[in-house]
């Protein structure tokens, strides 16, 4: 029980690896505030307060920054404290080249991708350096170290949550607030299932990843715990990479 007494706040934890982070935190004993656009996130609280865990979910946009401060009010509500901040909601519009990109999708994917987490940083961190510190955990991905084909928009959304993940750390860490990234590989959600539907896709993308496989959600919690984590103090402004090996082939 790492995280008694403690609160995080998540966004994206209707699905995936939010779904899978909410559920692991809650495990360790944390107090688990989740905002989402997605209605199912409810059911996400609802399962951790059945089996025995402490959660609440609260509708809520990233795009708009006055939600980031609502979850925190929330936090320090319902929990009295918030100590832990996990920024993961993301979208990833269909690949195209990047000629072919239109601009809504390029706008839907900077907003929710990059300001959503920029928005959520400065309302935790408005919090953190009330109480004297925190940890916050942006979810980039390895398309934030390297690019694939048809990919531009969310290569460069991604890249830019690491940029920003490192400016943030350099900004606070005298402060005492760590803010690291997470690289997730191809890990199964929905985000990636018209791919895992794909024999084609998956014959030719798996030929190619050393672990042959796609990563489950839950593998990608135990990194983001771990940086939450007082193990990770010495852990600030870097970008850890959850990929099965696909990076480094
Ligand atoms: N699945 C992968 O292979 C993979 C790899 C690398 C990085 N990622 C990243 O991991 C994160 C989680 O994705 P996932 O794979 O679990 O997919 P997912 O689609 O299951 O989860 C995305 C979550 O973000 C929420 N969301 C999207 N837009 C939102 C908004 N405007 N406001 C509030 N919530 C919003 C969704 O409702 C959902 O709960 C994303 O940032 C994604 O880019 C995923």
């Amino acid at each position: 029980m790492r995280f008694s007494n403690k609160t995080v706040v998540m966004t994206g934890g209707a699905t995936g690896i939010g779904a899978a982070t909410a559920m692991a935190f809650a495990r360790e004993g944390a107090a688990v505030v989740i905002g989402d656009w997605n209605e199912e996130a409810a059911h996400v609280a609802r399962a951790i307060a059945e089996a025995g865990g402490r959660a609440t979910f609260h509708k809520a946009d990233v795009r708009d920054p006055a939600s980031h401060a609502d979850l925190v009010a929330l936090s320090l509500d319902t929990y009295g404290s918030l100590d832990m901040a996990f920024n993961n909601a993301g979208v990833l519009p269909p690949p195209l080249p990047l000629h072919e990109v239109p601009p809504e999708n390029l706008d839907l994917i900077f907003d929710v991708d990059i300001k959503g987490v920029f928005y959520a940083m400065q309302a935790q961190i408005r919090h953190f350096l009330r109480v004297g510190g925190g940890a916050i955990v942006n979810t980039a991905s390895v398309a934030g170290l390297v690019a694939d084909p048809n990919m531009s928009h969310y290569v460069a959304a991604k890249h830019a949550v690491v940029g920003l993940t490192k400016a943030a750390a350099v900004e606070y860490s005298a402060r005492g607030i760590r803010i690291n990234a997470i690289a997730p590989g191809f890990i199964a959600t929905p985000m990636t299932q018209a791919w895992l539907d794909s024999e084609d896709f998956k014959a030719a993308f798996f030929a190619h990843n050393v672990s042959g496989r796609a990563g489950a959600p839950e593998e990608v919690a135990g990194t983001v715990l771990h940086l939450c984590s007082d193990a990770a103090s010495f852990c600030n402004g870097a970008l850890f990479v959850i990929d099965g090996g696909q990076t480094a082939h």
